[in-house]
């Protein structure tokens, strides 16, 4: 497994892979990497011959208030657990190699409407880092596959719809949430918790998988539901950011014609944001 920082480098060593018709899938991450990571590097290998993963701690979509400058760089221990799972190249670049110019300089993407509730209405602008930082990371690897988690569901939605939108030559692929032994799912952001804010963070995943269960017995009254399971997460001690049920595809508000439905929960636990997320079909 090579790590390379410079694009000049990952373009060369791609180009021999493609002269050698090797297909290439990657793997976006911003580090610190966790079992969810390498579920998704696992799924990588097995559709194609290259697995890229990139480690970049992505400034643009980041808010002023947020985590940017803690964020935990680990690439020494990142690169041992890639290379155990079956990576070939390990792309790290700084942030002057991805923003020459600067942020307020560069060239944004913006996707409409499933960018916008939800996380999108929490963290303004954080869609279009997002969405940015992979569509530039789609061009400097040119994948023929890529690999997200739907831990982070509406972020998944985003990339579907602007690879669709914009025509990229990529298949976007979906990996189940990888969780802890008590549900609540792995995140690089456990690691901030105390150990009382670790005891009551499971309520999250309790809490989607509850009101999983009464849409799945029937019930229907999806804005009185969101209701009570926010009123649940708030009496458990965190502080809610939001707790929606959204038609699956769209992610906008759902309806009764729905069948499916995805349950989307945002919260605080101190000053930890966490976010969790459970499709049901009724
Ligand atoms: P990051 O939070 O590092 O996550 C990288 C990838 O791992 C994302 O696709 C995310 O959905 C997936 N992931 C995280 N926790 C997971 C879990 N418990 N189970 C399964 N998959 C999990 O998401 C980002 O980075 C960034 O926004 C990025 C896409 C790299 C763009 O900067």
């Amino acid at each position: 497994m090579r790590t390379v920082n410079s694009l000049k480098e990952l373009r060369t060593i791609l180009r021999g892979y493609r002269q050698q018709e090797k297909t290439v899938a990657l793997v976006p991450t911003m580090g610190n990497l966790h079992e969810g990571h390498i579920s998704l590097v696992r799924k990588a290998a097995e559709a194609a011959d290259i697995v890229v993963t990139s480690i970049f701690v992505n400034p643009m979509q980041f808010g002023a208030s947020e985590d940017l400058d803690t964020y935990p760089r680990t690439l020494s221990e990142d690169q041992e657990k890639l290379c155990d799972a079956g990576t070939t190249l390990v792309f790290a670049p700084s942030a002057e190699e991805i923003y020459p110019e600067g942020l307020a300089r560069h060239t944004r993407v913006v996707v409409p409407e499933v960018s916008d509730g939800h996380c999108g209405a929490s963290r303004p602008g954080h869609f279009e880092g997002v969405a940015t930082v992979v569509s530039m990371l789609f061009n400097m690897v040119q994948p023929d596959v890529a690999v997200f988690g739907e831990k982070d569901c509406q972020q998944l939605a985003v990339i579907r719809k602007m690879t669709q939108d914009l025509m990229l030559p990529v298949e976007v692929i979906g990996a189940p949430t990888v969780r802890e032994y008590d549900g609540l799912a792995k995140s690089s952001r456990n690691g901030y918790l105390s150990e009382e804010e670790r005891r009551l963070a499971p309520v999250i995943y309790q809490t989607l998988q509850a009101t999983a269960a009464k849409i799945a017995a029937g019930r229907e009254d999806f804005l009185e539901l969101s209701q009570e399971a926010g009123d649940q997460l708030r009496e458990a001690g965190l502080r809610l950011d939001y707790f929606n049920i959204a038609n699956s595809q769209t992610l906008k508000p759902a309806t009764r014609e729905d069948k499916h439905v995805t349950l989307l929960a945002a919260a605080f636990l101190g000053t930890t944001r966490l976010i969790d997320n459970l499709s049901v079909t009724r």
